[in-house]
């Protein structure tokens, strides 16, 4: 048996030579050219209903850099926090430690693993005025409730940007993508081992125009004038030929999502005995299959992600360790109580998801998985 915890499968370029032939003689490969313009159009038409506007960027972690640094003052107070959760991947907190500012880690929820509103209620009381941002996670592509970070953001005059790195294709309960008519930044990974695979990529979206404007002039180096730097900025620009392979990717999209909750479904009928993430979405893109293994075998996790590879199946541990565990972060962050966290974290055991995954091979997996808590 040989089932990978995931399996790429990005368009394949080599169907679309023509395309590819296009875009060496348009003479442009980057920039913001006319693939990543159509591409862009195309998005914001067929997954935010037309509303709002976004900018293509090279990959999701410098969207969140940007989409953060966008709104903090020119001027940074020193010692500035940024509050997010522990129960996330490392780009979360590095995109804020770029930015200067130091990631304060909350507590999750222990249903839906995402930021708990009482412990970052309680930070903001603790710390204050001192926390300038905040970035929500909508952990493993599930929907965080917008309009009460909107709230939060304007009580406490905090920068928002919206960590949705899974969720590009997550429907919330209007049935319109996580996200959309939102005028806070919420930025999406196009990565290859995401749903909405490509091979490096990300999309910051807001209903805000201007602040979209911005970001995409940050990405070309702040160049608000010709080859003039008005503001901060970088290199954060998507190729021609990663735009392409965005915009067919989003051409067959709709079905992939679908298919892979139908999957993520008998994964969740076959093992009564396993914790799932609690529903938040009308519909929520899996990237891969969280789990959290039975309490009486939370010693033995390891030794089953263990008993799994010797039969040819990969299972992998998102998050853990979670990000206050981690060793650069323990150096540089600092943390609430995280009593939730700890406790997922220990538990959480990630299955395999892909594109090509049959029926067959999940009735396998959880067949093996099973047998490994029994033993
Ligand atoms: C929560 C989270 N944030 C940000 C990122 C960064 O995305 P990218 O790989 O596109 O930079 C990831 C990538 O896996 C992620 O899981």
């Amino acid at each position: 048996m040989k089932i990978p915890f995931l399996r790429p499968s990005p368009p394949a370029l080599s169907d679309h030579v023509e395309r590819l032939r296009q875009i060496e003689q348009s003479g442009i490969f980057s920039n913001f050219g006319p693939v990543n313009s159509a591409f862009e159009r195309a998005v914001v038409g067929q997954l935010f209903v037309g509303q709002g506007a976004c900018v293509a960027v090279a990959n999701a972690t410098l969207g969140l850099m940007l989409a953060l640094k966008a709104q903090l003052p020119t001027r940074q107070k020193p010692g500035a926090f940024a509050l997010m959760p522990s129960y996330t991947f490392a780009a979360t907190a590095h995109a804020a430690l770029w930015c200067g500012l130091t990631p304060l880690f909350c507590d999750i929820d222990p249903a839906t693993w995402m930021p708990a509103a009482a412990s970052e209620e309680q930070l903001l009381r603790e710390y204050g005025s001192a926390i300038s941002a905040i970035i929500p996670y909508a952990t493993f592509g599930a929907a965080l409730d917008l309009e009460r970070y909107a709230a939060l953001a304007r009580r406490h005059s905090l920068a928002l940007v919206v960590d949705a790195a899974a969720s590009l294709g997550t429907r919330d309960h209007q049935h319109r993508n996580f996200g959309t008519g939102f005028s806070y930044p919420l930025v999406y990974s196009m990565h290859v081992t995401k749903t909405f695979a490509t091979s490096e990529a990300g999309l910051v979206y807001s209903s805000d125009r201007t602040l979209i404007d911005k970001i995409r002039t940050m990405a070309n180096f702040g160049f608000g004038q010709p080859r003039h730097t008005t503001m901060p900025g970088l290199n954060a620009k998507l190729s021609e030929v990663g735009a392409l392979l965005a915009s067919l990717r989003l051409a067959d999209f709709d079905a992939l999502v679908d298919r892979r909750c139908r999957l993520y479904d008998r994964y969740r009928q076959a093992l009564p005995d396993f914790e799932f993430q609690a529903p938040t979405a009308a519909r929520q893109v899996h990237q891969f299959v969280p789990a959290l293994v039975p309490a009486g075998a939370v010693d033995r996790r390891d030794g089953i992600i263990a008993a799994l590879a010797t039969l040819g199946i990969g299972a992998a541990n998102y998050f853990s360790p979670h990000l206050a565990q981690q060793a650069y972060f323990r150096e540089t962050c600092s943390s609430g109580p995280l009593t939730e966290t700890n406790k997922i974290s220990a538990r959480s055991l990630s299955l395999p998801l892909s594109d090509t995954l049959s029926e067959g091979q999940i009735d396998d997996v959880c067949r093996a998985l099973r047998a490994a808590v029994r033993d």
